[in-house]
């Protein structure tokens, strides 16, 4: 396996998305591990991964992974749910750093629920994916699972249009099925879907559960950290920076948005 020569445990851990939705996992982990360095990649020249084959993701994926051993990163976070169900395994083949992925978090849903029917919102590449057939089958025995390819959201956030009132029309239509089918858990299976928590929130009735699985990622990046001895023990406060292939505006709004610094930074790949 190639590229990985630092291990240095003051390193920072690496994050990267199609975009700005692997922000709402970077927060957690922020969070959890407030002594991490971090570099965000958002590649949001190449949004959306959902649309592309699996070849065209693991594509993405591997320039993205070699960006961040560029940077000298210790472990990376694919803060993306497409590009973990298409490409984690080749990753983890081809490259010896520790990865962390986000996958749809069927299980805790399928297992909580009451009406037996649950809600997955996720892009076409995550649903068409091989691992996300093989994890539905596994926690799914006995539970309808009503998938919904969220078309054209990740779209609108990345062009900052994430509380145009266009947006929740849309998302209402999306859900419509769903909620007709008497879901009581929605499994939101891409990372920029907890940025539209608020428009969820107007949309599902109050007994329908939100399901985002950002805390338990942070909670795996902490154990295989610890796992690898790489766990940053300077004692001070991390230091974060975000880089954008997109426009560095819109990343700042939401960097803003979600309680952080307009620090965003452009890089051409
Ligand atoms: N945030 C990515 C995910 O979790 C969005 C994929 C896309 O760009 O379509 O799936």
């Amino acid at each position: 396996p190639k590229g990985y020569s630092r291990q240095m445990s003051n390193a920072a851990i690496g994050f990267f998305d199609s975009g700005l939705g692997g922000l709402t996992v970077r927060q957690e982990v922020i969070h959890l591990l407030p002594n991490e360095n971090t570099i965000y990649l958002a590649d949001s020249a190449h949004a959306p991964y959902g649309e592309k084959t699996q070849a065209g993701i693991l594509e993405r994926s591997r320039i993205n992974t070699e960006w961040l051993l560029g940077q000298g990163c210790k472990l990376i976070v694919i803060a993306c749910n497409t590009a973990t169900t298409n490409a984690i395994a080749v990753l983890r083949d081809e490259y010896a750093i520790p990865f962390v992925g986000i996958e749809p978090a069927i299980k805790p849903a399928a297992l909580n629920s009451e009406s037996k029917s649950v809600g997955v919102l996720a892009t076409r590449g995550t649903l068409s994916s091989s691992l996300f057939a093989s994890t539905s089958r596994m926690y799914s025995a006995g539970i309808e699972v009503l998938e919904q390819e969220g078309t054209g959201l990740v779209g609108l956030i990345e062009s900052g249009q994430l509380s145009h009132p266009k947006t929740t029309a849309h998302l209402k239509a999306l859900l419509a099925p769903m909620l007709q089918a008497g879901i009581d858990h929605l499994v939101l299976g891409c990372t920029h879907y907890p940025l539209l928590i608020p428009q969820l929130r107007e949309i599902l009735p109050e007994h329908v559960q939100i399901v985002d699985c950002s805390p338990a990622v942070a909670l795996q990046t902490r154990a295989v950290l610890s796992r690898n001895k790489l766990l940053n023990s300077g004692g001070i406060p991390g230091v974060h920076s975000v880089f954008t292939n997109g426009n560095p505006e819109i990343a700042n709004d939401m960097l803003e948005r979600l309680g952080h610094g307009r620090d965003a930074q452009s890089f051409i790949d």
